[in-house]
């Protein structure tokens, strides 16, 4: 019978290759790596399986690591030593991640991204300085214009120490503007801002609160972070971030915001990131971990839907195991 299209001819061994039209590379990844002040001994994150706290002595280590599969970028989160009010560890010179990011880009080639937040530094989890209301109070959310000054001074703490990029994921008004111009009045004019653009409040982050200890003591990030329900603000907010300077800019989470990726790749022409959040890499584990589901491939097949849907660069907890079978 003559059929003149078949699509099933290009679908054989030999072609499909040529006609792919989308690939995953270890140079798109970026592997996130988690370094604790608190501790002389690597803890394994239950919730995320081959996934650790390393102590800042083996922060070279790990990062060597990584780059022996391929990736080699990398985005650092640090748990402190202490935790206060306005999340003052943060931007200290001696603070975690700026003694870690030192080490890394002293003893190795990796790219280094820096994770700018206070969550992870504040007693109450919050990603910024408190309002005065009191602690009950279901409407205390974070003060937005006093937090804009504390995320400059996190981001020139770490260029300082040698980060290469940094990556503001507060969901601050301004964030990306207050961060530029710190840095640019430090001298660090020509380092890059990946910003967390349309960060929405989501559920999927929750083995991250367990891996960084950053869980909200009380309520939760709806007042600063974007609702589920909503793709057109995420367009305002990529606009509002390139208007400020932004020079990548990211999506969190990623399988459950493709529209989201694919909207902004069609709207910008910016790099865009993807983030493959905690929630999304522990679901697959677990299913995998049930025999239902098989975890190269599903991990792999994850990763390049990011991939069509428009995003450049993707962070992920599975960046070493996919890189390791490309
Ligand atoms: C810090 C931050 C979070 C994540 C990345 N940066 C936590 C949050 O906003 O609650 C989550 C990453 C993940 O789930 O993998 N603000």
């Amino acid at each position: 019978m003559t059929r003149t299209k078949r699509p099933r001819r290009l679908r054989r061994d030999g072609v499909r290759g040529l006609v792919s039209e989308n690939r995953v590379s270890a140079s798109d990844l970026i592997a996130p790596v988690f370094v604790d002040a608190t501790t002389d001994e690597r803890i394994p994150i239950d919730s995320m399986p081959g996934h650790e706290r390393v102590p800042v002595s083996e922060a070279v280590d790990r990062v060597e690591e990584v780059l022996e599969t391929g990736v080699e970028a990398v985005m650092l989160f640090g748990i402190p030593e202490s935790k206060d009010e306005r999340g003052t560890r943060a931007w200290a010179e001696d603070g975690v991640v700026q003694r870690a990011t030192r080490d890394i880009v002293a003893e190795t080639d990796a790219y280094v991204i820096t994770d700018v937040c206070l969550c992870e530094y504040t007693d109450h989890g919050h990603c910024g300085v408190l309002e005065d209301h009191a602690a009950d109070d279901p409407n205390l959310t974070v003060k937005n214009d006093e937090t804009l000054e504390l995320l400059g001074k996190i981001a020139v703490s770490h260029a300082e120490a040698g980060a290469q990029m940094v990556a503001p994921s507060s969901m601050t008004d301004g964030m990306v503007g207050a961060i530029r111009g710190a840095l640019d009045d430090a001298g660090f004019e020509g380092l890059p801002v990946m910003s967390y653009a349309a960060k929405y409040q989501s559920a999927f982050y929750g083995p991250f609160r367990d891996a960084a200890d950053g869980a909200p003591a009380f309520g939760d990030r709806r007042h600063y972070q974007m609702d589920p329900a909503n793709s057109r603000e995420a367009l305002r907010e990529v606009r509002l971030d390139v208007e400020q300077g932004a020079d990548v800019l990211m999506v969190k989470p990623a399988l459950p915001y493709l529209d989201i990726v694919s909207a902004i790749r069609r709207e910008f022409d910016h790099p865009v990131a993807a983030y493959n959040v905690s929630g999304e890499y522990a679901m697959l584990h677990a299913a995998a971990e049930k025999g239902w589901l098989e975890l190269d491939e599903v991990a792999m097949e994850s990763l390049v839907s990011m991939k069509r849907a428009g995003a450049d660069l993707i962070l992920t907890y599975f960046a070493e195991q996919v890189a390791d079978r490309l």
